[in-house]
């Protein structure tokens, strides 16, 4: 185990399970301390489980990210229980695909909600602290770099058919990305934007299985991805296959803790290449 986050304190949305859960670990096991929310109690307990064996403390904060009173709450909760926030990794989130003339306006809604309200919401909680701890540190003659890692989607970069919804959420998160890393640049806070490809997760599963069904609101809402449209995806990848959770981590992990003083606005599109290749980011 490294201890490269030893000291830090992270807080993660949509922590229960695939990425958010992968994110989990490979934070802990660099020694931070973390919040973590999600929507489903029981994954989120046990990924906070998962992160104890690694003999780091996790706080939970089950619930759906997309209530106003959540982003501050979760927030809070790092600042009582750790006095401290230092990476903020917006994550949570599901997929509602409809064609346009199908697409109800509560559709629309909740996918900007959950991938683009809930997020500026979280940052906007947590300016405060942020801005207050920069000044103690200033005083201090320190300089400490925090990290906002938000995760968009190649549906934002390409656009996907059937995701107007998804496409435009994820696309909108580049932009309060960019915006964000201008205006707390002077905070020392680098703002980034990670935009994945398919990953294997229970979002990218072939839709119409039972596995493929998130629950919000007592509300069943089919998640996944058609399964011809899920093969030919996985064809495109030129290492023929779609990426783990561990490396979609990897990819939030790197530009989460690095201690680089230079903050980048633009999205990392992070897509699986030929191994001579694998260990490269493209940058947009
Ligand atoms: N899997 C992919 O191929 C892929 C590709 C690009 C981007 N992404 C993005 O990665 C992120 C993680 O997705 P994943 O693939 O790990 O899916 P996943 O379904 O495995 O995990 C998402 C987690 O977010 C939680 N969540 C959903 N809505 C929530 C809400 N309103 N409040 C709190 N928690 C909520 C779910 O309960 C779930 O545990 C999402 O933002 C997704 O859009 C995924």
């Amino acid at each position: 185990m490294a201890d490269r986050l030893e000291g830090r304190v992270a807080l993660i949305t949509g922590a229960g399970r695939g990425i958010g859960a992968a994110i989990a670990l490979k934070l802990a096991s660099e020694g931070a301390q973390l919040v973590l929310n999600d929507l489903d109690a029981a994954p989120l307990e046990e990924t906070a489980r998962a992160v104890g064996r690694l003999g780091h403390d996790a706080v939970t904060v089950a619930g759906d990210i997309t209530r106003p009173e959540l982003p501050e709450l979760v927030v809070n909760s790092a600042l009582q229980q750790f006095g401290r926030l230092d990476i903020i990794v917006n994550n949570a989130g599901y997929t509602w695909d409809n064609v346009i003339q199908k697409m109800q306006d509560e559709q629309w809604q909740a996918i900007l909600d959950v991938h683009l309200t809930a997020p500026f919401r979280i940052l906007r909680a947590a300016s405060a602290h942020i801005r207050d701890a920069t000044k103690q540190e200033r005083e201090a003659g320190q300089v400490v770099f925090r990290k906002v890692v938000n995760i968009s989607s190649i549906s934002a970069m390409l656009g996907v058919a059937g995701q107007a919804n998804y496409s435009s959420a994820k696309a909108g998160i580049i932009g309060l990305t960019r915006a964000m890393a201008r205006e707390w640049g002077r905070y020392h806070v680098n703002v980034n934007c990670v935009a994945f490809g398919l990953i294997e997760t229970r979002l990218a599963q072939a839709s119409g299985t039972q596995a493929a069904k998130i629950d919000v609101d007592g509300k069943k809402i089919n998640i996944g991805v058609q399964a011809a449209n899920l093969e030919a995806q996985k064809q495109s990848i030129p290492l023929g296959r779609a990426g783990t959770p561990e490396e979609a981590a990897g990819a939030v992990w790197k530009i989460g803790t690095l201690a680089a003083a230079g903050y980048a606005a633009s999205p990392k599109q992070v897509r699986l290449r030929t191994p001579d290749q694998a260990s490269r980011w493209r940058l947009l």
